[in-house]
C-alpha cells in the first residue's frame, strides 16, 4: 500500500508512543495529521480520537492511519465500525507486516501499556514497508472483498446502532432525539402553525443541529488568563466552516446556524428540474472564495426523492469541495438512501425519518412544502 499522508490519534494510554511514531514517520517524510490526545494528564475517551482519524480517511483527507490507546483493542473495535476502515491490532512486527500484506489494513492500532516505543516504530515501519498481496489471484484479495462487500450490504441498512451525544448514529445518518428537537418538529408538522411561528421553529431547529453538526470539529490547546491564573483550554482549530442552503427552503434554517456560528461564509445554490430531462440544473451558485478549504454543510429542509440534494453535493464536489455535510429537517428514507449510494462520504444529520413519498414526491406524513410554509406562498 502506498501511504502518503497518515492520520494519528490516541488516548491517554496510548500518547506514550504518539509522538516517537510522528518522528519516525517524519523522518521518512510522510506527513501527518495529529488529532491528539496531546498530554496524558487527563483521562479522555478514545471513540472521539478514533472518530477523527476514522473520518479524515473516509473523507480522503489522510491516506491511513494509526490509532493508540492502552491496549489497542477499544481503538480497534471502534475503528471497525466505520464502513471503508480495516483496523488491524498489531502487538508485534509480524503482525505488522501481515495485517499489510494479507489484510490492507488501512489503519493500525497498537498498546501504550504493551510495548515499547522501538516496537511500536518497528511494528509501524513493517506495517508501511510491506504491500497487500493484490495479485489476480490472490485468496487475500478476495478475502478483503469480501469484507468490503459486507461495508455495502450494511452501509444502507437502517438500524438505529448506537447513541452518540443528542443523535442516534445509523451509517452516515444521524437522526437527532434531543427532547426540545422532537417538540420542535411536531410543532412545525401542525398544519395549523402560521408563516410566522414556522419560521422562527425552522431557525430554532436549525440552531440546535448546528450544535451536533460541529460536534467532530478539531480543537487546539490555549492558554487563558482568568482574573484567577491560567486556564489550560482549548479552541476550535483547523477548517472552517460553510453553510450553503438550496434555494429557497434552505434559506429558512442559515440564520438558526449562524445564530450558533456567526463566523461561517454562507453561498447559496439553486437548482430546478429540466421537464425534459427532468434532471436538476444549476441555475444559481455563488460560493465562498475559499470554500474548497471549508467544511460545507448543505442545507435543505426536506430530503425527499434527493434528487436535488444529491446534484447540489455534485456541484459543490465539481468545484474541487471535499468535505460536505448534509443537514436537513425531515429526511425520507428513499432520499437518504439515494445520498448513501451518490455520496457515501456525505454524513447526513437530520432531525425526523418518514416512511414515505407520495406521488408528488412529498414526504408524507412530512410538513408539506417548507419553502411555501416559510414564504407564506400558498
Ligand atoms: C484507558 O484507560 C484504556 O481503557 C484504553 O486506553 C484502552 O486500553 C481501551 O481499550
Amino acid at each position: 500500500m502506498f501511504k502518503v499522508i497518515i492520520a494519528i490519534g490516541a488516548d491517554h494510554g496510548g500518547f506514550i508512543l504518539k509522538q516517537p511514531i510522528i518522528d519516525f514517520l517524519k523522518k521518512r517524510n510522510i506527513e501527518v495529521m495529529d488529532f491528539g490526545t496531546f498530554d496524558d494528564q487527563s483521562s479522555v475517551d478514545y471513540p472521539d480520537y478514533v472518530q477523527k482519524v476514522c473520518k479524515a480517511i473516509i473523507k480522503k483527507d489522510a491516506d491511513t492511519g494509526i490509532l493508540l490507546c492502552g491496549t489497542g483493542i477499544g481503538v480497534s473495535i471502534a475503528a471497525n465500525k466505520y464502513p471503508g476502515i480495516r483496523a488491524a491490532l498489531c502487538t508485534n512486527v509480524d503482525m505488522g507486516r501481515l495485517s499489510g500484506q494479507h489484510n490492507n489494513a488501512n489503519v493500525i492500532t497498537l498498546g501504550g501499556r504493551l510495548m515499547d516505543a522501538e516496537t511500536a516504530v518497528s511494528i509501524v515501519s513493517a506495517w508501511l514497508d510491506t504491500p497487500f498481496d493484490n495479485s489476480e489471484h490472490s485468496r487475500h484479495k478476495r478475502r478483503v472483498g469480501m469484507i468490503d462487500e459486507l461495508d455495502k450490504r450494511y452501509i444502507n441498512q437502517e438500524i438505529k446502532q448506537t447513541k452518540t451525544g443528542g443523535c442516534q448514529t445509523m451509517q452516515r445518518v444521524f437522526e437527532f432525539d434531543h427532547p426540545l428537537i422532537q417538540h420542535k418538529i411536531s410543532l412545525l408538522r401542525d398544519k395549523n402553525t402560521g408563516t410566522k411561528e414556522f419560521r422562527e421553529l425552522v431557525s430554532e431547529i436549525a440552531m440546535l443541529m448546528a450544535y451536533e453538526v460541529t460536534r467532530d470539529l478539531p480543537l487546539m490547546d490555549v492558554d487563558v488568563e482568568t482574573p484567577m491564573g491560567i486556564a489550560h483550554s482549548k479552541v476550535i482549530a483547523g477548517k472552517k466552516l460553510g453553510f450553503v442552503p438550496i434555494l429557497r427552503a434552505g434559506l429558512g434554517m442559515v440564520d438558526g446556524m449562524l445564530r450558533l456560528l456567526p463566523m461561517a461564509k454562507v453561498g447559496h445554490i439553486g437548482l430546478y428540474r429540466d421537464p425534459q430531462t427532468l434532471e436538476p440544473v444549476e441555475y444559481y451558485c455563488k460560493l465562498p472564495v475559499d470554500a474548497n478549504e471549508r467544511d460545507m454543510v448543505v442545507l435543505d429542509p426536506m430530503l425527499a426523492t434527493g434528487g436535488s440534494a444529491s446534484a447540489a453535493i455534485g456541484f459543490l464536489k465539481d468545484r474541487g469541495i471535499s468535505s460536505i455535510k448534509l443537514v436537513c429537517l425531515i429526511a425520507a428514507k428513499a432520499g437518504i438512501e439515494r445520498i448513501n449510494k451518490d455520496h457515501p462520504d456525505v454524513d447526513i444529520y437530520c432531525a425526523a425519518i418518514d416512511e414515505v413519498l407520495n406521488d408528488h414526491a412529498y414526504i408524507v406524513p412530512g410538513l408539506g412544502d417548507a419553502g411555501d410554509r416559510l414564504f407564506g406562498t400558498k
